[in-house]
């Protein structure tokens, strides 16, 4: 069946209990905060939530044949990674996951590395597992990009560090990691025995024509050994509402602790997640290809705008995402996220990503919409 895909208009969400706009209901603010988009997702996976809806029966769902499936397949076709069925575990969230893997890989008296700024549950989940975090900044390579700063890496670690937390692509950066770039990483992983966990749910959002995203576990035997891959739908078919995600964990004894940590904790995938993820992977990729030209284009227009009309935003070419990541500190504003608020556009604030002065944007939204919120932005900085 073939489908045009219309980005330009999105329903109302006001009044369907959403995060992302209820935020600011009743007041004047366009909410683009949050890394939910407004679109509303494939018609392929909202034909297939259908089916499943009028099959009227929705009783205990148990990891079957069709999402295994298409996740074995869509890793291999999309990622060239062939996986085994045994090393998938479905999860109703990545962010239990990144929480339960402090759990699982580490004793008290352990500490957790990530690499800052980065998605704030990086940060929050050793402190709420009482693990030492170790925070090392990204730092800008010779072509002005982010990048993970190996040298400070080395400096910082501990003896007792022993899992390293990496988001691939980069939220908040926007930076697809060149294999080059993980090849570094997971030899810094061997050299000191680290765990990777590295969450790659932002892979297929990859608008850059040039950029190709590596899945950390393809790169060698080695590193998969090490590695708990954390994967989902829900931020490219914009699905987060349906709760289903997945690890892929290769080494058995990796794989035997987290299932022995999540027992009893972590709730089943319902039955709609599984039909979301299955028609996501199995039917999805000709949305995501038209997904991927919009945000493309979105993308471009943020950039140019920001240069030409208020370039005392500093904001750094990205490959992946829909998030923009504004460093701010030029304006000598004190509480940006309030100011912008003011002048009618709710961002994110990047303090809580370890990313002071710094907001972020989310431009998974109709080009009309961000063109409004561009120039209330514009209108702040003047104001
Ligand atoms: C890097 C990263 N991991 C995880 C999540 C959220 O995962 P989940 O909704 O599956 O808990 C997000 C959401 O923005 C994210 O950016």
């Amino acid at each position: 069946m073939s489908h045009t895909y219309n980005f330009d208009t999105c329903p109302e969400r006001t009044g369907f209990g959403s995060l992302k706009w209820d935020k600011y209901k009743g007041r004047d603010i366009l909410p683009l905060w949050v890394a939910d988009m407004d679109f509303v997702t494939a018609p392929e996976i909202l034909e297939a939530l259908q089916h499943r809806l009028d099959h009227g029966v929705f009783g205990y769902t148990i990891p079957h044949e069709a999402p295994i499936e298409a996740v074995i397949n869509y890793l291999d076709r999309q990622h060239s990674y062939s996986a085994k069925a045994a090393w998938l575990n479905f999860l109703p969230g990545l962010v239990p996951a990144i929480n339960l893997c402090c759990h699982a890989f580490t004793e008290p008296g352990n500490s957790v590395m990530t690499a800052t700024p980065v998605y704030p549950p990086f940060i929050s989940a050793p402190d709420y597992a009482e693990r030492e975090l170790i925070k090392v900044p990204l730092c800008l390579d010779s072509q002005d990009r982010w990048t993970l700063d190996i040298a400070a890496m080395e400096a910082a670690i501990q003896t007792h560090t022993k899992i390293f937390v990496l988001c691939s692509p980069h939220n908040p950066v926007g930076r697809v990691f060149s294999k080059e770039e993980l090849t570094a990483l997971a030899d810094f992983c061997e050299r000191h025995d680290l765990i990777l966990i590295s969450d790659e749910i932002h892979c297929d959002l990859v608008f850059d024509a040039e950029a190709k995203h590596t899945l950390t576990a393809t790169l060698s035997e080695q590193i998969a050994n090490r590695t708990v891959t954390l994967m989902a739908p829900s931020k490219t078919y914009n699905l987060p509402g349906l709760a289903c995600a997945f690890s892929v964990i290769e080494n058995t004894k990796l794989r035997a602790q987290f299932q022995k940590t999540i027992r009893g904790i972590i709730t089943e995938v319902n039955c709609f997640g599984y039909a979301g993820i299955t028609a996501a992977y199995d039917h999805g990729e000709p949305w995501r290809q038209a997904l991927l030209t919009y945000l493309r284009n979105n993308y471009h227009l943020i950039y140019d705008f920001i240069r030409r009309e208020i370039p005392e935003i500093t904001f750094r070419p990205m490959e992946s995402t829909y998030l923009a990541w504004l460093d701010v500190s030029k304006l000598g504003i004190k509480d940006p996220v309030r100011h912008f608020e003011k002048h009618g556009v709710g961002l994110t604030d990047g303090t809580p990503f370890d990313g002071h002065q710094h907001l972020r944007l989310n431009f998974g939204c109709p080009h009309s919409r961000l063109e409004e919120g561009l120039e209330k932005i514009r209108a702040a900085v003047l104001s």
